[in-house]
């Protein structure tokens, strides 16, 4: 096969390869009802007038948590329009300004001005906003270790959750999301004292459990019986192992494209195992951290 021909190739074990991308947002999200009623019973006092309850959601990788976030906003803002809810990635967004932006251009659909604009008029437009429309507001704070890391967190927690003291009415909370379950914070106490949160967790997944996400993902992903229930089988277990349901996704993903490269309509028992091995010996340069409960000092 040419390059072109490689590249330009249109017959596809695949149905819906973006189902296999990072930020693919299932149809179906098992096996996390408790975790989706906990979220449910913190935003419902704030579609009946009242404040979200705060809360901090602790996990470790790829268990699911900003799947989470993004499910129960999306079914909030379905059902009521008296709540703002707002997603920030804190890898990318640490400084009280790029926050605040990001809140802004939630509720006002463009980003402030970057420069000549200060702080306190971004702030306070939001504010006035949430007052005169008499509507709440849930910050989640995706990856909030990221905060703590820039020495930026106790800010940010002060102006969200205080903001009522300057502008009467305003109904605020925090979603403050954490991967890294050793992680330990400390805020101010002029903090702590309004940001004393639920905890809500998100276990591992058991192997049986994330054969059924990975079934329901190659059911989303694939034509049917392009992959055997064995060859799941075993990603599962592999991915189990890891404790890392991400790595089965991926497999999927990378074991469909080595299929298409072979022109072959199934996935293969063979090629499934090369790549188990690969991703066996990166695995063993990266140890996987024990799972440990996190410690909150005040
Ligand atoms: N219960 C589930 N059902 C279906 N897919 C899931 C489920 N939980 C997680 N996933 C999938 O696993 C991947 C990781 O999920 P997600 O990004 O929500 O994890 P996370 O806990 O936020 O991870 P991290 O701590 O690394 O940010 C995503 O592709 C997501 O679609
Ligand atoms: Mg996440």
């Amino acid at each position: 096969m040419s390059i072109d021909d490689i590249l330009l190739f249109d017959e596809t074990i695949f149905k819906n390869i973006e189902s296999f991308n990072p930020d693919y947002v299932p149809e179906n999200y098992l096996h996390r009802e408790s975790q989706m009623e906990a979220l449910a019973i913190c935003l419902r006092p704030a579609i009946r007038g009242g404040r979200p309850i705060n809360t901090v959601i602790l996990g470790s990788p790829a268990t699911g948590k900003t799947t989470a976030i993004n499910k129960i906003f999306n079914i909030v803002e379905r059902t009521s329009d008296r709540v703002v809810c707002v997603y920030v990635n804190c890898q990318l967004h640490t400084t009280r300004f790029n926050i605040f932006s990001q809140i802004y251009n939630k509720i006002f659909r463009h980003m402030p001005p970057e420069t000549g604009v200060p702080f306190s008029r971004i702030y306070g437009n939001i504010m006035k906003y949430l007052q005169t429309e008499n509507k709440s507001m849930v910050v989640a704070l995706d990856d909030v270790s990221y905060l703590f890391h820039s020495k930026n967190a106790n800010k940010i927690f002060y102006d969200i959750l205080r903001a009522h003291e300057e502008f009467k009415g305003v109904r605020t909370g925090i979603f403050a999301i954490l991967s890294d379950i050793e992680f330990r914070y400390m805020l101010d106490k002029n903090v702590t004292s309004v940001f004393i949160p639920q905890e809500i967790v998100f276990e591992p997944y058991t192997t049986n459990e994330m054969f059924d996400i990975l079934k329901d993902r190659i059911k989303a992903g694939f034509y049917p019986d392009v992959i055997s229930e064995d060859i799941l089988q075993q990603i599962s277990e592999y991915a189990s192992s890891a404790r890392d349901l991400r790595m089965g996704i991926d497999l999927l993903r990378t074991s469909g494209n080595f299929a298409e490269a072979d022109a072959s309509k199934t996935i293969e028992k063979s090629t499934c195992l090369k790549l188990l091995k690969i991703q066996d010996q990166q695995t063993l340069k990266v140890p996987l951290k024990p799972f440990l409960i996190m410690k909150r000092f005040f």
